[in-house]
């Protein structure tokens, strides 16, 4: 090697004395190519046409908060059974300039009139269904006001010609890809108990491939929404709409709710793993502190000269995410209703402890649970060209939410209020179990699993990543983190990775097409379920390029990049 630069510079002086003009200018090309940073943006997202409208706002200058929005407004249109007007969400920002992270959490609250025993029977027995699809299940949908704060105060660009392609598609339809005329065909049943879900989301002999899904009162109210502004949601005709709604078929979503939804601004839960700094979400969430306390523990050990998905790497995997969904389960909430010991699960020195008690092979003592399943919820990741990142996922929590439609309006509402817990100790949609921090309250935010991340870099924004999947999403964002940070996979390579999930309770090993051998050595006394884990979009910034990736367990996923 030395031999052959010994041999480049003895050439390049003989260049330079034979045809010094070209080599002064071969040099200038140099030194103004390196000060000259390469252009680079990208979205990733569930949907082609979401992303492909992101991308179009970054390529006319919009910056990464504009994206965003507008890609939030798309998906409400053409992944109906995520994207939302009806649902809540947060969106974790890095402003470049500022060498600022924080985050809006617009997630549902707990209507004035919600209580805690609302969905248990005179004798304290759980009703089963009552929290998932009826008009009870919503909690005040956030979106809106999140995606108007976030333009308004972060973005460039005027909201209106953020919602206008959101208002064609729905207006003119899209076009239905097999999986969305098969997966609208499966909730057929849950459509049919609400008029206007039974009116667009069901046809006499089924969807097929190819089918145009025209949403009319879905773009009438995105029409309003944009020419009025939010107060167009909280208080307006859209407001009324809604509330009346409610209030006839025995709901307590009132106006007084929709009036007084309020955002919140969040510090969002940050730690060190390895020479990187990843950034989550904090409480309501419990994505941020189960991602950072499931990596101290691992920061133990050197991953990457394990073997990626050995019996000894996932063991180890296991037994850090069993803690982490103990914890979760005993100390997580709303923050603003019960003090969340975040400083002590984020810290180092417990994670240690928890690493101790691992290798001494001592595990959380157990309870039998039943588990029910499901998994929606969206996420984007969207990096513009002056180094801002957004992180966003919102959900209308189980598919299409509680599937009903407020008459008129064509929006889905959510069922989040089964992320409360309707009773300590009994499981929501995700098999997750509460104690009293997650109580129902009036007001209250319900617990999330939902994990927009930022990993930094020297202070850059290096992995942007999240993922639906109710409490898959952390372990599937860890596997992501791991995979990129401490393998150095790449994101293609990364996603094709099977996944696996362990949430302390129930005492279920889900795992993704793993060796039989293997997982008979992992399973021990665990009930086994395969079945595909969360649904990965990131955008990796290297420095000498970008990759942006969405995760094929889906299949109309987009991710563009732009590298000049
Ligand atoms: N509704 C799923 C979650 O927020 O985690």
């Amino acid at each position: 090697m030395v031999r052959g630069i010994l041999k480049i510079s003895q050439i390049s002086k003989i260049y330079i004395s034979k045809y010094p003009l070209i080599a002064f200018l071969l040099i200038l090309l140099f030194f103004y190519s390196s000060l000259v940073k390469a252009e680079s943006y990208a979205v990733a997202s569930r949907h082609h046409l979401a992303t492909d409208i992101g991308m179009k706002v970054l390529n006319e200058g919009g910056n990464a908060i504009d994206a965003a929005v507008a890609v939030a407004f798309a998906l409400a249109v053409v992944n109906p059974s995520a994207g939302n007007l009806g649902g809540g969400g947060f969106m974790l920002i890095h402003l470049a300039e500022k060498n600022e992270t924080f985050s809006i959490d617009y997630r549902e609250r707990a209507p004035i009139k919600s209580f805690e025993k609302m969905f248990q029977d005179k004798s304290g027995k759980v009703i089963k269904g009552l929290s998932l699809n009826s008009i009870l299940a919503s909690g005040v949908p956030g979106t809106v006001s999140g995606m108007f704060y976030a333009s308004e105060k972060y973005g460039t660009i005027n909201i209106k010609a953020l919602i206008s392609p959101s208002i064609e598609l729905a207006r003119k339809g899209f076009v239905l890809s097999e999986y969305q005329a098969k997966n609208l065909n499966k909730y057929k049943q849950k459509f049919s108990k609400n008029q206007e879900a039974k009116k667009i989301f069901t046809k006499p002999n089924g969807f097929s491939e190819g089918d145009i899904l025209v949403q009319t009162n879905l773009a009438n109210t995105l029409e309003r929404i944009s020419q009025y502004g939010e107060e167009e949601f909280y208080s307006g005709e859209t407001a009324k709409k809604i509330s009346s709604f409610f209030q006839i078929n025995g709901g307590i979503l009132s106006l007084e709710d929709l009036n007084q939804y309020k955002l919140r601004i969040l510090k969002p839960v940050c730690g060190s793993y390895r020479y990187y700094v990843i950034c989550s979400m904090a409480p309501p969430s419990s994505g941020g502190i189960a991602l950072i306390q499931i990596l101290n523990v691992l920061e133990n050990t050197d991953l990457g000269k394990l073997d990626h998905n050995s019996e000894e790497y996932l063991n180890l995997l296991i037994s850090a995410m069993d803690y982490a969904y103990k914890d979760r389960a005993e100390y997580l909430g709303d923050p603003d209703y019960s003090e969340v010991p975040k400083d002590i699960l984020t810290s180092k020195k417990y994670a240690d402890e928890i690493f101790k008690q691992i290798k001494e092979k001592k595990l959380p003592s157990k309870a039998k649970i039943n588990v029910f399943e499901g998994e929606e919820t969206t996420h984007f990741s969207i990096v513009d060209k002056w180094g801002n990142a957004v992180s966003n996922t919102y959900t209308l929590n189980t598919a299409y939410g509680s599937g009903i439609i407020p008459t008129g309006t064509g929006i889905l509402m959510n069922n989040e209020m089964d992320d409360f817990s309707s009773k300590p100790g009994y499981p929501n949609a995700y098999g997750l179990v509460g104690s009293e921090a997650n109580k129902i309250e009036p007001k209250k935010t319900p617990l999330s699993s939902m994990s927009p991340v930022i990993v930094f870099l020297h202070k850059k924004p290096y992995l942007i990543t999240g993922s639906p999947g109710g409490s898959t999403i952390i372990t599937s964002v860890l596997q992501e983190i791991i995979n990129v940070l401490d393998f150095k996979m790449s994101l293609e390579e990364s996603s094709k990775k099977s996944r696996i999930h362990f949430q302390h309770l129930p005492d279920i090993l889900f795992h993704e097409q793993l060796d039989n051998s293997l997982i008979k050595s992992l399973k021990k006394d665990k009930k086994l379920i395969n079945r595909k884990l969360g649904e990965v979009h990131s955008i990796l910034l290297k420095k000498d390029g970008i990759e942006a990736f969405s995760d094929k367990r889906r299949p109309d996923g987009k991710a563009s990049s732009i590298y000049k």
